[in-house]
């Protein structure tokens, strides 16, 4: 077989894979394997770049490209639904379509995904551009960022779809992807997102599409528009749409009478709730494309569909108090203390109320009657008060201008919705938040400490920034109230191991506003040393991939800092990594992957191993849980750990498997098949978890 037949077997294997994973969630070989494939791939087109195409599955990844976006003007303009809140709504639109409709015909009721809308194109089978919805008329070609969201098929299964065509949908954030996407932007100072919807819509927009493929943006597509479908129906045309390699809901379901419609929607008004994305409503639509075509559409939507919205979940409770919450970064958030109110099954006593725009926006006042809702976020947050029972002696809400832990006057940053202690050095909450994420696993992994202890040494006068934990002697601790010899010592072994945590990592763990762990690394690999990093200018910073001019800025700014450059000293001082190590700069093939190892191996020891997946950028964990990624299990491995992987779909590898993974031995799997010895393969397990 010649490259190109090689290139295009692989691209047809790989999309037929990705279709089983993220379509049919029924994969039938092991993530390994089909990174394995995807490795050779890249391989043969980086050296055929003749062979290039922008719908290969290695475009999944992302480019680099910015691009201001295009306007497209839609073929077909998108229409929006008209809304109903009511059964009797829905009863009134059942009767004016049976009146002007007759009889025969269906519905069909879907779930309403709480996104944003896409219209995708395909020509030949080949996905060829995705558009906003806009204004309806025109959208933005969002084509690039789309192609790496991995349930958008790049090209289609099967040979039997039209030649031309044109799908649309809703690209949203599942739940998980939102959540760790919030925390990740928390941890460095980024505003979060308030709703997955927001964070959906915000991500599709982004110039760099090698950040929206790490965002975990899903879809479902829910409309097809074509001169050649294969049926007369939209049910049967997406069901079609399926085998083709689309993400179709299987929660669609064809109705014949408004009872079926209102038990359609009063199962999904309570299951909703164990979906893991958003969806604020049910869309019904007749099916038939020959009564819709009878019924036709107003100048904003079809006269043939209809959505009914959800009642989101509130409850009506009274605004005690309010306290300002002081984060690592100085941010003040306002806290609602609420009288108890029951929501969605547990008791909510406080509340989020986001910043001081937003409690003016809504005129929220201490004793007012207040809306309580939940969104996608586990925290409850403030969405209205009740001023028909507003007290009469209520007073507008005063945002405090004092930073209540240390008294510092607070600012307001240009074009920021927070307030902000400028007081970062002396600030109790920001100082104990700094060294808290210095310490913490993905940053310098000092486990020998925790939060309650960092505490205690703060108190104690023991620390008072992250350079001081390099100078903490055994004796200063074990003499402290809860913690003994054995205490002791762990502190005193973590902190030293942590003078071989990576470069990278070292730079994350400083916590410069806006550096997440990319960037770091990214910052890590291209200027290679501290010392190069601090010669560098504004300018010359933003070369490195994924910095542009806010994070830049912030660099600068903090190495500016006096105080925090003579932290960096101290930290130098005592050994702290400030270059990239040589294995280093390959050494991250493992990062954000989690391994349990258990049984014995054939050519390493169970701690050469866990060192291995260390060096790579790994981590180890010492139970099966939902967090990890890997079982590496060798021979007698523990009977509960396979059970418990196998349950919860945890992929389960060979050490020759491991070996190949960092580059160091062949892989125990054919190529060609597809098919690998590994257990995972066996039937022993079945993957669920991401692909990378
Ligand atoms: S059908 C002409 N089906 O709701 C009708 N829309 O308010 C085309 N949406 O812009 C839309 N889930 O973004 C349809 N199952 C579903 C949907 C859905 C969510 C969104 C879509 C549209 C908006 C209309």
């Amino acid at each position: 077989m010649n490259a190109k037949e090689r290139i295009e077997e692989l691209r047809a294997l790989l999309n037929f894979h990705n279709y089983l994973y993220y379509v049919e969630n029924a994969p039938k070989i092991s993530d390994y394997d089909y990174d394995i494939m995807l490795r050779e791939l890249s391989d043969l087109e980086a050296a055929h770049p003749e062979y290039a195409s922008p719908n290969s599955p290695t475009n999944r990844v992302g480019s680099d490209i910015t691009a201001t976006f295009t306007q497209v003007r839609h073929r077909f303009p998108m229409l929006s639904l008209s809304n109903t809140y009511s059964l009797e709504e829905i009863a009134d639109f059942d009767s004016r379509i049976r009146k002007e409709a007759g009889g025969d015909f269906e519905y069909v009721c879907e779930l309403k995904f709480d996104g944003t809308a896409i219209s995708l194109t395909y020509e030949n089978g080949e996905l060829v551009r995705a558009v906003t919805r806009g204004d309806g008329t025109a959208g933005d070609d969002v084509t690039a960022n789309v192609r790496t969201i991995r349930s958008v098929p790049l090209k289609l299964l099967g040979n039997d779809y039209p030649a031309f065509f044109e799908i649309r949908g809703e690209i949203f954030m599942p739940h998980a992807s939102f959540r760790k996407l919030n925390r990740e932007r928390e941890e460095i100072g980024e505003v979060p997102f308030a709703n997955p919807r927001n964070a959906a819509a915000g991500t599709l927009k982004q110039q760099n599409s090698a950040v929206v493929a790490q965002r975990g943006l899903d879809s479902f597509l829910y409309d097809i528009q074509g001169e050649n479908l294969p049926y007369a129906s939209h049910y049967e045309n997406l069901q079609k749409a399926k085998s083709w390699g689309f993400k179709v809901s299987p929660d669609m379901r064809k109705c014949r009478t408004l009872e079926e419609i209102s038990a359609y929607i009063a199962y999904w008004d309570k299951a909703r709730e164990t979906l893991p994305y958003d969806t604020d409503g049910v869309v019904i639509k007749v099916n038939e494309y020959n009564v819709r075509r009878q019924l036709g559409s107003t100048a904003k939507a079809p006269r043939w569909a209809v959505a009914y919205k959800f009642k989101a979940e509130q409850a009506l409770t009274r605004l005690l108090s309010v306290d300002f919450q002081v984060g690592r970064t100085g941010a003040v958030t306002p806290v609602a203390n609420l009288t108890p109110v029951q929501l969605a099954g547990t008791t909510v006593k406080r509340a989020s109320l986001h910043n001081a725009e937003q409690i003016a926006l809504l005129d929220v006042r201490v004793g007012d009657m207040v809306y309580v809702e939940k969104g996608g976020e586990i925290i409850p947050k403030i969405t209205g008060t009740d001023i028909s029972q507003r007290p009469t002696d209520s007073t507008p809400f005063v945002f405090t201008d004092h930073c209540p832990e240390c008294g510092t006057p607070l600012v307001k940053p240009e074009g920021e919705a927070r307030h902000y202690c400028p007081n970062q050095l002396h600030c109790p909450p920001q100082i104990l938040g700094r060294i808290i994420h210095f310490i913490s696993r993905r940053a310098m992994n000092i486990d020998g400490l925790g939060e309650e202890t960092v505490e205690l040494l703060y108190e104690k006068g023991l620390i008072g920034n992250i350079a001081d934990l390099y100078d903490l002697k055994r004796e200063q601790l074990s003499v402290l109230p809860r913690l003994g010899e054995k205490s002791a010592d762990n502190i005193v072994t973590s902190i030293e191991n942590s003078r071989k945590v990576p470069f990278g990592r070292v730079l994350y763990a400083l916590g410069i506003r806006f550096v997440g762990e990319t960037t770091a690394k990214n910052l890590a690999s291209h200027f290679r040393t501290l010392d190069n990093l601090l010669k560098a200018s504004r300018e010359e910073l933003t070369e490195a991939e994924e910095v542009g001019g806010k994070i830049a800025d912030s660099i600068v700014r903090y190495f500016a800092d006096p105080e925090n450059a003579a932290i960096v000293d101290r930290l130098r001082a005592a050994g702290i990594r400030f270059e990239i190590e040589e294995k280093e700069a390959q050494a991250n093939t493992l990062a954000g992957l989690s391994f349990v190892i258990s049984g014995t191996f054939e050519n390493h020891s169970r701690d050469e191993l866990k060192e291995l997946i260390e060096e790579h950028g790994g981590k180890n964990l010492s139970t099966v849980s939902s967090n990890t990624t890997y079982l590496l299990a060798g021979a007698k491995a523990g009977g509960a750990k396979l059970t418990k992987a196998k349950k919860l779909g945890i992929r389960i590898i060979s050490e020759a498997d491991f070996m190949a993974m960092i580059g160091t031995a062949a892989p125990s799997v054919t190529l060609q098949t597809g098919s690998a010895a590994t257990p995972a393969e066996n039937g022993e397990n079945t993957a669920q978890g991401s692909l990378f």
